[in-house]
């Protein structure tokens, strides 16, 4: 697979001309120079995927969409081309005319793919809901067989299984897959997955499990069984996540999965607000985009995040959860907006008018420094803790206007940072020296931002929360 998948990106290693055979568009790409400009270069610099989810019917019929999506991506997701409905509406037909344009494109531009998805609850004709056990069993087995072979070495991985567990308290989700065949479909359908394409990643799939919580909770325990059976390479989180809830325990929560001896990839990534959006809602959005990008960026088994959509007039949310809206990374004329930037500088390109980064003000009282302790207040919380660790976040709060400030406090006890976000500085010892991100220290009188960071300690012990010192930088 990593083979397969480094001699696709060699395509585009250097300065060349990618063209799409399928397709018939050109498109010119430099590559070239140590900060990136577009998100496919700074995350090719630093071996991740950067993808996105695309349309079939965009794709075929609108050139600047295909511009966008070969200069900018380097992984592809079809968005809706590869489910069930698309790829087998009745039994034994299949219909692969979009799926595979979609991966001739990603071909023709150097793009991976992630395959999505095998067994779903939705988007299944009914002619399989009806089927009793024998026959949906010998459906699955057929379905998976001829898609997973039909791109085997083209698709890089696959989402097997997609939202197979509920919101209710972690039980396995009642769907007509589960009423059917019981809880074996779920190993069923990885067998023969691996069976059909042992070099693809595969992969489980859920919403709202990026944060540690009952429903994750329950996709780590099927995880490590399936994983003990050598039939699960990674866990997908969704991430349709709103506006300003970037779950403070998602690091800890991704690195569970990675302590399992998993991958982890962040696969329907948007963030939604609602409408109509603003300057202080954009930039909001910039700063839980970058937050969710470096957690992946900064973790070595993250392979990729994938935005569910190009532009935000392509998105699914405004049907899906009405009044709100604009959760992506592009505006529907192609022009970038400030979370944009912000992925980019997540992926450690751009360097360039950090849109997360509003024009410094100075304020006349503070021509000269304020003394120690004043000018800001920071508090510490315990939104997370386990036996031998803890999730915090922490609040900086403004009580001037401020360019820059720093944090500094001592843990009492066997408390030690592991690692932080959107905070930089002299983090991991008894006595912690912190200073904002380049995106976070400018802050208005009144505003307040925060960061956050795990912990390890001694088993058992409680996780304290001293008392922060809170300078203007
Ligand atoms: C959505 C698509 O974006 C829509 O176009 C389609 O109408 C419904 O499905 N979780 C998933 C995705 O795993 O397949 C869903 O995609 C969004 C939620």
């Amino acid at each position: 697979m990593l083979l397969n998948r480094q001699r696709r990106r060699a395509v585009i290693a250097g300065a060349v001309t990618v063209a799409t055979a399928a397709l018939g568009i050109g498109l010119s790409t430099q590559f070239a120079g140590a900060q990136a400009t577009t998100l496919r270069g700074a995350a090719d610099a630093i071996g991740k995927d950067i993808g996105v989810a695309v349309s079939y019917s965009q794709l075929v019929n609108n050139a600047s969409y295909r511009d966008t999506v070969a200069g900018e991506f380097n992984s592809l997701t079809a968005e809706n081309s590869m489910k069930w409905d698309a790829t087998e509406p009745q039994d034994g037909n299949y219909t692969f005319s979009q799926a595979d344009a979609i991966v001739d494109f990603a071909e023709a531009n150097g793009q991976s793919v992630h395959g999505h998805t095998f067994v779903w609850h939705s988007q299944t004709p009914s002619w399989v809901q009806g089927l009793n056990a024998t026959a949906m069993r010998t459906a699955m087995v057929d379905h998976i067989n001829t898609v997973a072979n039909r791109y085997e070495g083209r698709v890089d991985s696959w989402d097997v299984v997609n939202e197979v567990v509920s919101d209710n308290n972690g039980a396995m989700r009642d769907s007509f897959w589960l009423r059917t065949m019981g809880e074996g479909y779920i190993t069923t359908a990885f067998q023969t997955a691996r069976a059909a394409d042992p070099n693809a990643d595969l992969y489980i799939n859920d919403y709202s499990i990026d944060g540690i919580n009952a429903k994750s909770d329950t996709v780590y325990r099927i995880a490590q069984g399936l994983k003990s059976q050598n039939l699960l390479d990674g866990v997908g989180f969704q991430a349709h996540l709103i506006l300003g809830q970037v779950p403070s325990s998602m690091e800890a929560n991704l690195q569970r999965f990675v302590d399992l001896g998993l991958k982890v990839r962040i696969t329907e990534l948007d963030i939604r607000m609602n409408l109509p959006a603003d300057s202080a809602k954009l930039q909001q959005q910039a700063n839980d985009y970058q937050r969710v990008v470096e957690m992946c960026a900064e973790l070595l088994d993250c392979s990729g995040v994938t935005v569910w959509g190009l532009r935000d007039g392509d998105s699914w949310v405004p049907g899906t959860f009405p009044g709100t809206g604009a959760p992506l990374l592009f505006n529907d004329d192609y022009s970038k907006k400030p979370a944009y930037t912000a992925v980019l500088n997540a992926l450690g390109g751009g360097g360039t008018g950090n849109p997360t980064t509003t024009p410094a003000t100075s304020d006349p009282a503070t021509t000269s420094p304020p003394p120690t302790g004043s000018g800001c207040t920071a508090t510490l919380s315990v939104s997370s803790p386990w036996n031998t660790g803890a999730t915090y976040s922490a609040t900086v709060k403004a009580d001037q206007n401020l360019n820059g400030w720093k944090v500094t406090w001592t843990w009492p006890g066997s408390e030690r940072i592991s690692n932080a976000w959107s905070v930089t500085g002299t983090l991991t010892g008894a006595t912690v020296n912190g200073a904002n991100e380049s995106y976070n220290g400018t802050l208005a009188a009144g505003q307040s931002t925060t960061f956050g960071f795990n912990i390890t300690k001694a088993d058992g012990s409680t996780a304290s929360t001293p008392t922060v010192t809170c300078t203007p930088a």
